[in-house]
């Protein structure tokens, strides 16, 4: 599976099922959604609509899709350690993983959890490389930088949060049909003139 999920053979643009890509990197994770002990588990919803064959960097998306699923579990957890004085077995884990596509030949992909949500701080500055709310050792606040990357300038998409406290968090990854390279490297040689 995590020769699937890496994708090593296929560095450059494929016409692919992301399905498949969220299967494998959900594959990859599975250890991690099991209730342990005293810890729930984590349920996965998905609600997966009629996709087309999307053209990508298909092992760069996979790795988005762990950063931003992983993120959500760590967050769901650290809820959980919160809550315990209240008993975790009442909190229902859920991560919904929705797909679809928008009208403007763009498809979109969301990622949502139940677990604490974010403060404005947070949410100002989520995707600043080496921010990070976790303990030292646990998180580099690499992850949502590196996935901004490849979701707008490898893919010339979007990478959207919507969150409150309380509320649980929702990413949202909008990527082209088709990569259209020249706007790619239109946000390219942009990002270096800046
Ligand atoms: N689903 C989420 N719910 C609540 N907070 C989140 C969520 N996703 C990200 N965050 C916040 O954004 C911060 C930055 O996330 P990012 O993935 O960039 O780094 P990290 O997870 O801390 O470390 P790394 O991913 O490099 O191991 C996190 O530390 C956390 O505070
Ligand atoms: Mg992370």
């Amino acid at each position: 599976s995590l020769r699937n999920f890496s994708r090593l053979d296929e560095a450059e643009v494929k016409r692919i099922n992301l399905h498949e890509g969220i299967e494998s990197t959900l594959l990859i994770l599975q250890n991690r959604f099991k209730a342990k002990g005293d810890k729930p588990g984590i349920e996965i919803v998905k609600n997966y609509g009629n996709l087309p064959l999307i053209e990508c960097y298909p092992g760069q998306l996979n790795q988005v899709f762990m950063n931003i699923i992983s993120n959500a579990i760590d967050a769901i957890e650290s809820n959980n350690i919160k809550d315990s004085s209240i008993g975790i077995q009442d909190n229902f884990n859920t991560i919904t993983i929705t797909t679809e596509v928008l009208e403007t030949s763009y498809i979109a992909i969301r990622i949502a959890d139940n677990g604490p949500g974010m403060t404005e701080a947070v949410k100002a500055k989520l995707f600043d490389p080496f921010f990070t709310t976790k303990p030292v050792g646990k998180g580099t606040g690499l992850g949502l930088s590196i996935s901004y990357q490849i979701v707008v300038e490898k893919h010339g998409g979007k990478l959207t949060c919507v969150s409150e406290p309380g509320q649980g968090s929702e990413f949202c990854i909008e990527i082209p049909i088709s990569v259209d390279r020249q706007t790619v490297n239109d946000i390219r040689s942009l990002s270096c003139v800046i």
